[in-house]
């Protein structure tokens, strides 16, 4: 009988390792570490409703938002692994209102610049919903040994070397990509390893899911409005109307889209005219994943990915999820503003 062996994280990313000749190993002991820090988050966020970490942890971050319990922690145990591995030399974290731009001879040697939302879908933590963690890779510009500076931490998204997510769901999965495949690995907790579940995703083109949180409605613009409406009509064609899935955690929104096809929208609102959402640590790692597997990221108008970032925390209208799906709201978005 053949047998089926199942395939780790750290496999899988040792053997992609072999397919570039020049490669030092310094990208898969990053993503080893990434690896470690999620598996103890993970074991934090199963028992925020046993131990006393659920609720605030009395700061406000730079967003103006407060800050979780669960956030602090995810965010100093990614931190703490990253630093061990020798092979990052600063940090972007939405929990962080600077840059960490390390100093110390071991990581100014590192070659890789983190840029992180360590606990996204936070309002979820203290309701069991799906919560997640989201990061982005650069290679450093300035040479190593150096202490890195804003021209490393603020490349535009095609620079990304790697980048992905970690949902904490009904089952715990990371997903990545380093620019070829986006692969999914789902955390087996009796061995504590990350085993391959979703090898080389894509994307449908075409989905039937549509998320955006509508009560903000009357703030949206004009393009949204319309694109809403079309969701929503009848058309066998189409497979339309569509049906509306929110869960308020951007990684488990996407997560969901990106496996069964759909889009997702944060838009611009006239309250905040540049969305809710981190062009750096948010948007940026979604739109690669999501080109990655086939589908599309914009702001309504340009390409997330060409966005040249002009400071660490700022915000984009973002829309991303299956190509069809996309370029359909692009199009309601054009047509209004050339009304407008
Ligand atoms: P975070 O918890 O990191 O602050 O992110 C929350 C984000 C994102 O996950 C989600 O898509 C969005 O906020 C939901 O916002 P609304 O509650 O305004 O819909
Ligand atoms: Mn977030
Ligand atoms: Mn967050």
């Amino acid at each position: 009988m053949k047998g089926y062996r199942i395939k780790t994280l750290n496999e899988f990313i040792i053997e992609k390792q072999a397919e570039f000749p020049f490669a030092k190993g310094e990208l898969t002991r990053l993503l080893h570490h990434v690896g470690i820090a999620a598996k103890i988050v993970n074991k934090k966020v199963n028992k925020a409703g046993l131990v006393d970490i659920i609720g605030e942890a009395g700061a406000v971050n730079v967003q103006g938002e407060d800050q979780k319990k669960l956030d602090v922690f995810a965010d100093a145990q990614f931190i703490s692994a990253l630093q061990a591995s020798g092979e990052c030399c600063g940090i972007g974290s939405e929990e962080n209102e600077e840059t960490m731009a390390f100093d110390d001879d071991f990581s100014k040697e590192g070659n890789y610049i983190f840029l992180m939302d360590p606990l996204d879908g936070s309002s979820n933590i203290d309701v069991n919903v799906s919560i997640g963690t989201i990061f982005s890779i650069y290679r450093r510009v300035s040479p190593r040994g150096t202490v890195p500076g804003d021209v490393d931490f603020l490349q535009p998204g095609n620079k990304q070397v790697a980048a992905g997510y970690i949902i904490y769901g009904s089952s715990t999965m990371l997903v990545y990509t380093t620019g070829r495949g986006v692969n999914g690995f789902t955390l087996d907790t009796s061995i504590g390893e990350f085993c391959l579940s979703h090898e080389r995703i894509q994307t449908p083109e075409d989905g039937t899911l549509y998320s955006l949180n509508e009560g903000n409605y009357v703030h949206f613009p004009d393009g949204v409005k319309k694109y809403i409406k079309y969701c929503q009509q009848m058309d066998t064609a189409t497979n339309r109307p569509y049906s509306s899935r929110y869960i308020g955690s951007l990684v488990a929104d996407f997560h969901r889209n990106l496996l069964k096809g759909g889009i997702f929208i944060y838009p611009e609102t006239a309250k905040a005219p540049n969305g809710k959402l981190r062009l750096l640590y948010e948007c940026n790692p979604i739109a690669f994943l999501a080109e990655r597997a086939g589908g599309k990221a914009s702001d309504g108008f340009r390409r997330i990915l060409d966005i040249q970032p002009t400071s660490l925390h700022q915000r984009v209208p973002f829309y991303t999820g299956s190509k069809n799906m996309v370029e359909k709201a692009e199009e309601f978005l054009r047509a209004s503003s050339d009304e407008a």
